[in-house]
């Protein structure tokens, strides 16, 4: 009885271990605000958060031998991410919002009133304005087997009507690293949050992902104009460079001579999946040969972008020296459809004053 009680024991402080969340400090931002760091294991899996923009700053992960490497494009201080005249311009890693992806000419109607966001491109609002959730210091907590997030974003911030307050939760609990978003506005607003991890299943700083094939589960996609706004069509991706319904090299195709594509400078569109947002299941998997390692994306979101790294041009160094070289990353934006709120045909990314916004999204890997 007695060494049953010292097996169970045991069996419990080892599960403990692996749920092991450790807090340490990343330093300050240029504006001395103090920014920790929470890194999270499971097995042979490791991630570490920054709570600074929410970011994934590293990913730890086991190849088809057991060799682990990170996967994940990043900086290794504090300065890469918030110093600088313009920081983290690809916004590696970090929490998107309050609205992921673009709004034609940085404006909107809700409830009859016009609202104007600030334009980070020339003629678009992207990934929630010049200060969006990926430059604000989050308040972390430890729970179980992660960090929560919370960011109060007051009202009229960036332009966006509501107060809205943001809870963001990073868990590593076996092959998953899950994150799971919810808010609040007390008026009536639109949202869209996402992460905007870079992956390299290679190890982040070895190289492209042409060689990476990929599966998105998706029939249709929303095509661009030459601003990246998405036209309102729901185009079927059968026949197109589009169609990764069967695991394909992304380089296969990335050069084509496909109007879609120039738009793109590669990928850089959003994909409408097939499960449309009604329920939790697979978005997209990646399998990298060379490594083994795969990737296996789940949402109940009902569109995910996939961008090809397309803009990094081997001008950007990252952790431990890395260049990173034109493509060398990809990422899957789980998300709604770019622009929604000009787009009433579009799933809705209104939320409206005291109701919750929540939504799943899972990185699951395994290697073969
Ligand atoms: C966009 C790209 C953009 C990248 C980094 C992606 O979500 O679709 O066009 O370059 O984010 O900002």
């Amino acid at each position: 009885m007695r060494l049953m009680a010292l097996v169970l024991a045991l069996m419990t402080t080892v599960a403990d271990l692996q749920g092991q969340v450790t807090k340490q400090s990343f330093g300050k931002t240029p504006d001395g605000t103090p920014v920790d760091i929470y890194t999270l294991k499971s097995g042979a899996l490791e991630a570490r958060i920054i709570t600074y923009g929410g970011i994934i700053q590293t990913l730890k992960v086991p190849d088809k031998s057991g060799k682990v490497a990170d996967v994940v494009l990043g900086f290794d201080s504090i300065d890469g991410y918030a110093g600088g005249p313009k920081p983290n311009p690809p916004y590696f890693g970090a929490i998107i919002g309050r609205y992921g992806n673009r709004i034609a000419g940085g404006k909107f109607s809700l409830s009859g009133k016009t609202y104007e966001v600030p334009k980070v491109e020339p003629t678009n609002a992207l990934h929630g304005g010049v200060k969006g959730f990926d430059k604000v210091a989050w308040k972390g907590k430890e729970i179980p087997h992660g960090v929560e997030l919370t960011y109060v974003s007051p009202d009229g911030d960036q332009g966006f009507p509501g107060k809205l307050t943001t809870v963001v939760r990073y868990t590593l609990e076996g092959n998953d690293l899950k994150i799971d978003y919810s808010a609040t506005s007390d008026k009536d607003t639109v949202v869209n949050l996402t992460n905007h991890s870079y992956f390299n299943l290679s190890g982040q700083g070895n190289g492209d992902i042409l060689k990476h094939e990929v599966k998105i589960n998706a029939s249709r996609y929303t095509p661009v104009d030459a601003n990246l706004i998405p036209t309102g069509e729901l185009a079927p991706v059968e026949g197109t460079p589009f169609d990764f319904r069967k695991p394909t090299a992304v380089g296969a195709r990335i050069d084509s001579d496909d109007d879609q594509i120039k738009k793109g400078h590669g990928y850089d569109h959003n994909w409408v999946l097939d499960s449309e947002g009604k329920k939790m299941a697979e978005a997209a998997e990646v399998f990298d040969p060379s490594s083994g390692r795969v990737l296996q994306v789940l949402t109940d979101e009902p569109g995910v972008q996939f961008y090809t790294g397309n803009f990094l041009d081997g001008t950007l160094t990252g952790k431990e020296g890395k260049t990173y070289v034109h493509r060398a990353a990809l990422c899957l934006e789980t998300q709604h459809f770019p622009d929604s709120p000009n787009h009433p045909k579009f799933p809705s990314t209104e939320l409206k004053a005291g109701q919750r916004y929540h939504t799943i999204t899972i990185f699951r890997f395994s290697s073969r």
